[in-house]
This record gives structure tokens, sequence and C-alpha cells, in this order.
């Protein structure tokens, strides 16, 4: 199997459905409606899919539930032969952005993750992400929740959600007081909005990834722009189309994105919600858009190289990428 790097998987956004009806039965909770018959997630679009996404989450509660959550995720992951993986975590959902209790839970994490890691050979790295459609002000104790725990396991902040919600620069003051802390920096944007949102992101917010970013595609300008400055896109193909931000994955724009000379990557973003898993995406991206090996090889070598993680453990990965070598 061809060992992958991912770098944009909302940890509560990859839960397997079985787990969190598990955690919601031990709890008396009763989120059955979020359940189709034969146990999969149901939701109609994307909002209705964040509504679920938060419904879901709502069953995660204290610290040993995140723990237990980043084993099975990490579990998962690893069967799909990934062997570094960049996960979004979020401070809102932990304890509400509260430094104190986000340590908490933190720490419990990386313990699961440190246990996986000598299990499964996976590496995880943290990315602390705000909600957008929780507003500005909220993004502010996430932002210092991200600056206080900085270094070795948390590596990045960013932002997710509904992205049509306000302008990039209502966020600013986060980015900056996480830049200053020496986060790196990544924000969803070109999954909804048009090229104007990437361009703004890029020019208020200062990130070096964007998440999606498809839309960029959009403004043969723009692309150029990316590709010169080196911005990495965490392209979600299969994501984006469970979730109709394309037509199919015919119409999937990687390829030109890649061809524009913009730097691309592949992700699941949330699997048992797209129905998909990284060995999908490679096998639709090499049915479907005709890539070969040495293509999905060179993303993967694209993602390490833009991974937020240490030289160290990028040439620890490197290793493990292409062991020949
Ligand atoms: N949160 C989880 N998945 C997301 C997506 N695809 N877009 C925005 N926010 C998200
Ligand atoms: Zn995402």
């Amino acid at each position: 199997m061809m060992p992958k790097i991912e770098l944009h998987l909302h940890l509560e956004g990859a839960a397997p459905p079985a787990f969190i009806r598990g955690l919601a039965k031990e709890k008396h909770v009763d989120i059955s409606g979020i359940f189709d018959e034969r146990g999969n997630y149901v939701y109609n679009g994307f909002e209705e899919f964040l509504a679920v996404y938060e419904a879901a989450t709502s069953v995660l509660q204290t610290p040993d539930d995140f723990a237990r959550l980043v084993t099975a995720v990490l579990d998962q992951s690893a069967e799909q032969g990934v062997i570094y993986s960049e996960t979004f975590l979020s401070p809102d959902f932990c304890g509400n952005a509260d430094v104190a209790a986000w340590r908490e839970y933190l720490h419990a994490m990386q313990e699961a993750a440190d246990r996986a890691e000598r299990l499964n050979g996976i590496t995880l790295r943290g990315i602390v992400t705000a909600i957008r459609h929780f507003g500005p002000e909220r993004a502010k104790p996430v932002a210092l929740c991200a600056a206080e725990t900085v270094g070795g396991f948390i590596t990045g902040f960013g932002i997710a959600g509904a992205e049509l919600m306000g302008r990039p620069r209502d966020f600013a003051y986060s980015f900056d007081l996480a830049r200053e802390a020496g986060l790196r920096l990544t924000a969803h944007a070109g999954e909804w909005g048009g090229p104007d949102m990437v361009a703004d992101t890029i020019r208020d917010l200062g990130v070096e990834r964007i998440g999606h970013g498809i839309n960029a595609i959009k403004d043969l300008a723009l692309c150029e722009q990316i590709a010169e400055a080196g911005i990495t896109l965490e392209v979600c193909p299969g994501s984006n189309v469970a979730l109709g931000a394309v037509k199919g994955w015919k119409h999937h724009p990687i390829r030109k994105l890649r061809e524009r000379g913009v730097r691309v990557t592949v992700s699941t973003d949330d699997p048992p919600f797209f129905h998909t898993t990284m060995t999908r995406e490679y096998q639709m991206l090499a049915e479907v858009l005709g890539f070969e090996d040495e293509e999905l090889m060179d993303m993967n070598r694209i993602a390490l190289e833009a991974a937020f993680c240490d030289p160290e453990t990028r040439a620890r990965i490197a290793k493990k990428l292409e062991p020949a070598t």
C-alpha cells in the first residue's frame, strides 16, 4: 500500500458513526436522528452537514472521550497507509475554549497519539481550529488556547465552518495572535466562497496553506499568484463531491490546479461523512482523473514539505515515505 501524508482531517469529523453511537448510548444522549437505517451519518447539503457534525460532537464530553476518539481515528488512518496526519482540533468542543480545560483535553489526546505512534507507526500533529460561524469574538479565546499550547504536538492554527459568514479580515486579530506565538497558519477558503475569498484569506490572514481552495481555479491570475507564493492547497475531492461543492469527480479541478503549478495535496476532510477513505480518494483520482502512482507520490512529497511539523519529524517521515532514498 502506498504510504500517505494527510494534512486536512477534522478530528470529530473523522469519528466512526459506531463510535459516536456507542458514546451516545453510554451517556444516554438521543442523537438517533443523525443516522440512517444503515447506521451512517445522514444530512442534506453543507448546512445540515454542519448541524449533524455538531450533534455528533455533543456526545464527546470529557478528555477521555477525546483520547478514545484519537485512538479510533488513528487506527482508521493507519489502516489506509497514512503515516503522518495533521488533524484539526477544536477547543470550542474541548472545554468551551477555556485554556485550563483545553490543556487537560490536549494532554489526554496527546497520550493517545503517542500510544498510536508506538503501536501503528502513525504520527499526529494538531492544528487548533476556530469555527467561523461561532464568530470572530469566539475565535480569540481559541487562538489563545493555541498560543498557550504551541510546540511539539500543536503546530498550527486555522479556521473551519461556514465559510460565507463574514470576511477573512474579521478574524485577523486571532490569526495575528497565533502567528506571533509561532503557529503555522491555514484557513478554509474557496470551498464555498469564490476566488475573492481565497485572495482575501491570503492577504488578510497571511496563511501559508488553504483548506480546499478549489474555487481559485476560476481566476487564473490568482492561481499564478498562489503557485508563485508556494501556498499549498489541502484539497479534499471526495468531500467536495459529497457536499456538492463540485458537480462530480469528473468536474473536480484538482488536476487543472496542479497543471497551473499550484501545490495541491489530497486529504479526506471528514471521511465517514463522505463515505470515503484515503485509499478511496487515491483510487478515484486514478480511475476518474487519470492520476498515475508517481503523481500521487509527488502530491505526498508536496504534503510533507507543507506539513507544519519540525524539521526532524519531517526528515524522519520522509524516510518512511520513500525508504529507498
Ligand atoms: N468542518 C468540517 N468539515 C468542514 C468543511 N468541509 N468545510 C468547512 N468546515 C468544516
Ligand atoms: Zn475541512
